[in-house]
């Protein structure tokens, strides 16, 4: 069973999880509306990738006793002004999670919760990954400095992304 303020925890995160899959999805709504359709699909993997993040902890919350408590998701922005702006609010978003994913190890072991500690593992390092693909590409933008052409290149590459 997990302590209350584990389970709510926890809770807060399936909550977060689930605002990263609507950030991205707007993301994708952006990209697709000024026809980068590469980018688009690339942020609706994401948005994919983070339901299963939600999912994760979700089926986890039940492993362990406990119960899963939803409530309502923010209302991501709708508006970027270039795919370099929105590429670097999703870094800045993933430096935001890593940072709850660290204090959730906080909480764990302030509770002497060893199993959650180990399950939040795989989170620690999935932020590893999740900011340096989304730094990566940061970079490249800021790279090309709003050439089309390689922007248009870098958007085919991006629609390659299942
Ligand atoms: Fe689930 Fe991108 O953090």
């Amino acid at each position: 069973m997990l302590s209350e303020k584990m389970k709510d925890a926890l809770n807060k995160q399936v909550n977060a999880e689930l605002y990263s899959s609507y950030l991205y999805l707007s993301m994708a709504a952006y990209f697709d509306s000024i026809n980068l359709n590469g980018f688009a699909q690339w942020m609706k993997a994401q948005a994919k990738e983070e339901v299963g993040h939600a999912m994760k902890i979700y089926k986890y919350i039940y492993d362990r006793g406990s119960s899963v408590v939803l409530e309502s998701i923010d209302k991501p922005p709708v508006e970027w002004n270039s795919p370099l702006n929105a590429f670097e609010d999703a870094y800045k978003h993933e430096q935001k999670v890593s940072e709850m994913i660290n204090n959730l190890v906080v909480i764990a072991r302030e509770e002497k919760d060893y199993a959650t500690e180990n399950f939040l593992q795989w989170f620690v390092e999935e932020q590893v990954e999740e900011e340096a693909s989304v730094d990566e590409i940061v970079q490249k933008l800021k790279y090309v400095e709003g050439s089309k052409n390689a922007i248009f290149m870098l958007d085919s590459k991006l629609g390659q992304r299942q």
